[in-house]
């Protein structure tokens, strides 16, 4: 038997649980020794539930930080990750932080100076990246097959498909669909080109169906944007077209599309439903467009069949990078960029007009 990595997790709602099972179900040797929840009594119904033999409950995060840890799961809404994560990281546990990294640039960047400073892993929980067609379409544009990729457009929509209770709450969750589904569709395309930094950003974004009671049952509680697009500046003279709708009266926003000097690569999404997409793993199809002989030919990419279960997939890598002392899976500093794209949208909403993007060197 290896080492048994110590885990305890922080926030005991919806997705706490999944984390909870990936534990369980991994075949590594990791045991979960504590659970914390700020509302009385959540934490241990948690542990009954799904029967964390030993483990204590905590109302207090940093009580359960006193325990022999070796990594947390960070599993609270948005607004508490900064919080909890840094304190888990000063109190020298490894962080898996649920997405989005945070709810403010500042905080985003706080959370990965703590991270630096302590020399511990800051994960952040994008499980998309454990699809193997998600990898497939990193390793093309890396490849070089596309020559220099100038353009990228990512992003996607629902017809109808908006939370309500936290995910609309700007105080709790920072932001709305990009918050929720855009930081993924941003990932996507950002870490199939290398995570090139964001120098500018020109931005609209709504919030028309949310606020609108015929579409929302707590309209009048919505604060976040359902609707958002944006043309980013990036490093290297290449620009990306991200949009993100969690309702609209449209099918589609088109597919995601990487251009490049000498070929293009197009992805269209597996399902039709309401919650599908190609931001979370969902790819339908992957097309390459390329000239041979003069002619212009689209060469369908096999997309790959699997029942890899992508979110136990991020779990376990987290556990085996802190047994193997390996660095973070996908690391904060990474989804940092990502994090300052969402706040120059909404910064660039706000004013009107295009604002530029700083990211201090950590
Ligand atoms: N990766 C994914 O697929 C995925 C899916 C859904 C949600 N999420 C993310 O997971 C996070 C949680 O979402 P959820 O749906 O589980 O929310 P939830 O509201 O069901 O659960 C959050 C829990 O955290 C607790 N909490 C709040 N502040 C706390 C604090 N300071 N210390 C301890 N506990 C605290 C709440 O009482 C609640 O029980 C969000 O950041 C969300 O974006 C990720």
């Amino acid at each position: 038997m290896g080492k048994v990595v110590k885990i305890g997790i922080i926030g005991s709602g919806g997705i706490a649980a999944a984390h909870a099972k990936a534990y369980l179900e991994m075949n590594e040797d990791v045991e979960i020794v504590g659970v914390a929840d700020v509302v009385p009594g959540k934490a241990r119904e948690f542990i009954d539930r799904l029967n964390l033999k030993g483990a204590q409950s905590f109302e207090d995060h940093n009580r359960l930080l006193e325990l022999d840890l070796d990594g947390v799961s960070v599993c609270t809404p948005n607004v508490a990750h900064h919080r909890t994560s840094i304190d888990s990281l000063n109190a020298n546990k490894h962080v898996l932080v649920e997405k989005p990294l945070a709810v403010t640039l500042d905080q985003g960047i706080e959370m990965v100076e703590a991270a630096k400073k302590q020399d511990k892993i800051l994960s952040v929980g994008f499980q998309p990246r454990y699809d193997p067609n998600m990898q497939a379409v990193k390793e093309i544009v890396q490849s070089g097959k596309l020559g220099n990729v100038y353009y990228v457009q990512t992003g996607g929509g629902r017809r109808r498909g908006m939370p309500g209770g936290t995910f609309i709450n700007k105080g709790l969750a920072g932001a709305g669909a990009m918050a929720d589904i855009g930081c993924y569709s941003l990932d996507l395309a950002l870490n199939a080109l290398g995570y090139p930094k964001p120098l500018t950003v020109s931005a609209y974004t709504s919030n028309y169906f949310g606020t609108n009671p015929t579409y929302h049952p707590e309209a009048e509680k919505f604060e976040v944007e359902d609707f958002g697009v944006a043309m980013v500046r990036l490093e290297g003279g290449k620009v990306l077209n991200f949009k993100i709708s969690w309702a609209m009266h449209m099918d589609s926003l088109g597919p995601t599309l990487f251009l490049g000097t000498d070929a293009g690569l197009k992805l269209t999404p597996a399902g039709s439903g309401p919650w599908s997409g190609v931001w979370d793993g969902g790819i339908g199809s992957i097309s390459l467009f390329h000239d041979i002989d003069n002619h212009h030919v689209s060469t369908a990419i096999p997309v790959q069949s699997h029942n890899i279960d992508i979110f136990k997939e991020k779990v376990r890598d987290f556990v085996v990078s802190i047994k193997e002392n390996k660095p973070a899976p996908i690391p904060g500093e990474q989804i940092l960029i990502n994090q300052a794209i969402i706040d120059g949208v909404l910064r660039s909403s706000e004013k009107g007009k295009e604002v530029d993007i700083h990211l201090p060197q950590i």
